[in-house]
């Protein structure tokens, strides 16, 4: 028994039943909402009610911003040339990256390092590198991380991360000399760090929620546009040689 090569203390099948950290599915179907199931999956317990709603929030943050952002590109484009469901959510998730829905693992990874705002700032700064979690393409204040914070604060999980964050955005602003705010990765990292999450699991925190948002774009695809959709010619521009004679014998 000991020596099986393949372990696993997540799940398992006991006696013809699958089990969940200990748990019978088919109590855990009975009995927990989804965002429960998620967090015993992730931490081996069941949540209390105020971490169910906290992570609620999370989940809910991260799951749509409409047409613009890589992931969704990516994953209309790919059902647009018509790939499978799988294969474009796959798409979708690999526009996911440092700028884009990956900065929760960077961000949670600094707020981990027990440094203060300080430097924090001085450190990543001075490698010269962004700070993961601040910063926004379209907002001066990110609406989805102050209802965050504001979730956490009502919830109870406002913690020593939450406070080193907002720290961090003031040593920030007063290094570069304009308001560079957290984001929603931003916030999601300080909380989840509050919560007790290892930063290493940031980036999951986005894909979970991101696939509900990929698959119903994916599927409006389908459903709605036509096939193999281009990036219109006015938004195109070549801008390499000009047309040249190619001179090489045959
Ligand atoms: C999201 C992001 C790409 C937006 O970039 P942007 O608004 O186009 O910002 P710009 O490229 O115009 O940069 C403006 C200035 O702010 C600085 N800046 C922007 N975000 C910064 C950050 N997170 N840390 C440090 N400096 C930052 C830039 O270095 C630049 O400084 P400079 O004028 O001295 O060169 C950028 O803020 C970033 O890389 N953030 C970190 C990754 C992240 O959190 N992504 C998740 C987004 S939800």
């Amino acid at each position: 028994m000991n020596d099986k090569k393949w372990k696993t203390s997540i799940a398992g099948i006991v006696d013809g039943e699958v089990i969940i950290h200990g748990y019978k599915v088919t109590d855990l179907i009975d009995k927990v909402n989804f965002t429960e199931a998620i967090w015993l999956e992730l931490k081996g317990e069941l949540p209390t009610e105020k971490e169910r709603a906290m992570l609620d929030a999370i989940l809910i943050s991260t799951i749509d911003n409409g047409l613009g952002p890589p992931s969704m590109t990516n994953a209309r484009n790919s059902a647009s040339a018509g790939n499978p469901m799988q294969a474009a959510v796959a798409a979708g998730i690999l526009g996911v990256g440092d700028f884009h829905g990956g900065a929760i693992e960077g961000c949670a990874k600094l707020l981990q390092m027990g440094l203060t705002a300080d430097k924090l700032v001085e450190k990543v700064i001075s490698s010269g590198d962004r700070i993961a979690g601040f910063g926004h393409k379209v907002y001066e204040v990110d609406p989805r991380a102050t209802q965050i914070f504001a979730k956490s604060r009502e919830l109870g999980f406002f913690g020593e991360h939450c406070n080193l964050a907002t720290e961090v955005e003031r040593v920030l602003e007063e290094k570069k000399g304009k308001k560079i705010p957290i984001n929603v990765d931003g916030a999601i990292a300080a909380v989840i760090s509050d919560m007790g999450f290892d930063y290493r699991l940031g980036k999951g925190f986005f894909l979970i929620g991101r696939v509900v948002g990929l698959v119903a774009h994916i599927f409006e695809e389908m459903v709605r546009e036509k096939p193999y959709r281009r990036i219109s010619s006015e938004e195109i521009e070549y801008d390499g040689e000009p047309v040249r004679k190619l001179d090489k014998a045959k």
